[in-house]
């Protein structure tokens, strides 16, 4: 680590976090990264790179960092005490214990497995200085709760208690609700007690569906076609990484501290066009599910056969090649030109909403189109 000649007592700064560190801050107060409290220092963040586990050998798939500017990593040493000043009104003072500079190539291809720029995880950490610092975090003030529904474990779990539910399986997802994501839940229904469908509501790509526009969806659909008592609309305030295997293994550990007994996990989960197998992510989940303390439930593809006329999953139908799916691009021009989704890919009032919020100005920034991969399939 480098000092600098400033005297620790004498620096003052602000630090600006974005909508990711906001998130991360909160997140890390609130008991959602548990047993991560902070952003990490430099012998976690070697370690979880190197192996997926925290220096207290905790298993830990992603780094969780505070890079800050290169004039104030320059000035910072341990004893200072800065603000933090994220966004939605978040306020914390970090007294600083550490400091150290990563490696962004090398944390690329550990976390993401590429140091190709068109991964948008990969994309976003280029732009990010090297610089970190760790330390001590006092809370001042939590970002404002945009929705209703419950973001924080304690609460969570508060509500699972209530219900008396001796499983529960947690559904993690970035989508608006399609029809194979309703069969995987309606058949995780089979098999426990009790489903939180807990959309990630923290920053995601530009062209992922715009989260407020998401949460109807979900709203919709578990009002219209659940037994709401058994289901709970959560949701987990975290950034989406894109990192596939490595994030999926990362939303089962922080849904066991919201209560999880079981996690469900599919086809290509938290992956990005074509940088996963899809298998990938189930399998590091289900290897490591004993250590968490949680049960997978892996689900191979899931979609719509028009030879059997059901929703059908890859392990019990053997006509895969049949089935119906839409390209991304014909997917958005029908939602643009109102023409008619199949009602076997998205529900007619799923797609109503995904189509008036696509043609309303506001809803979607310049660019930010319905994601399609998913959609489609
Ligand atoms: S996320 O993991 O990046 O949030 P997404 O919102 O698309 O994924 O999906 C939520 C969950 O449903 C993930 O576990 C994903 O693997 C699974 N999933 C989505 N679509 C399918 C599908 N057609 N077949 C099987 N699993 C699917």
């Amino acid at each position: 680590m480098r000092h600098s000649s400033v005297k620790a007592s004498e620096f003052r700064a602000t630090i600006r976090l974005d909508d990711i560190r906001t998130w991360d801050a909160a997140c890390l107060h609130q008991g959602v990264y548990a047993p991560l409290n902070t952003f990490m220092g430099q012998e976690d963040y070697d370690r979880v790179l190197k192996s997926m586990r925290l220096a207290s050998g905790t298993l830990w798939p992603l780094p969780i960092t505070l890079p800050v500017p290169h004039d104030i990593y320059a000035a910072v040493q341990p004893g200072c005490i800065l603000r933090l000043q994220g966004t939605d009104g978040f306020l914390a003072r970090l007294t600083v214990t550490e400091k150290f500079c990563r490696n962004l190539s090398y944390e690329a291809q550990q976390v993401y497995g590429t140091q190709d720029p068109s991964h948008p995880g990969v994309n976003r950490l280029f732009t990010e200085p090297e610089g970190v610092l760790s330390g001590k975090i006092d809370l001042l003030r939590l970002p404002d709760q945009g929705y209703s529904e419950p973001y924080w474990p304690h609460q969570v779990r508060g509500i699972l208690k209530d219900k008396g539910f001796r499983s529960v399986a947690f559904f993690q997802t970035r989508n608006p609700l399609h029809r194979a994501h309703e069969a995987l839940q309606k058949t995780t229904l089979e098999l426990v007690d009790g489903l939180v469908v807990h959309p990630l509501v923290g920053p995601t790509k530009a062209d992922d569906v715009p989260t407020h526009v998401r949460m109807q969806t979900y709203r919709q659909v578990l009002d219209r076609y659940f037994p709401r008592e058994r289901v709970t609309l959560a949701v987990f305030p975290s950034a989406m990484r894109y990192a596939g295997p490595k994030e999926a293994l990362f939303h089962a550990i922080t849904r066991k501290n919201y209560g999880a007994t079981h996690f469900v996990v599919g086809r290509d989960a938290a992956g990005v066009g074509n940088f996963y197998l899809p298998d990938q992510a189930l399998n590091l989940v289900a290897s490591h599910a004993q250590e968490i303390g949680i049960t997978p439930l892996t689900f191979r593809p899931f979609g719509y056969c028009p030879v059997c006329d059901a929703i059908a999953s890859a392990r019990s139908c053997p006509h895969q090649d049949k089935w119906l799916s839409l390209s991304g691009t014909e997917l958005r021009r029908r939602l643009q030109q109102g023409i008619e989704i199949p009602p076997q890919i998205l529900r007619p009032d799923v797609a109503e909403i995904l189509e008036k919020a696509y043609r309303s100005q506001d809803s979607f920034d310049q660019g930010d189109q319905p994601n399609p991969k998913e959609a489609s399939s």
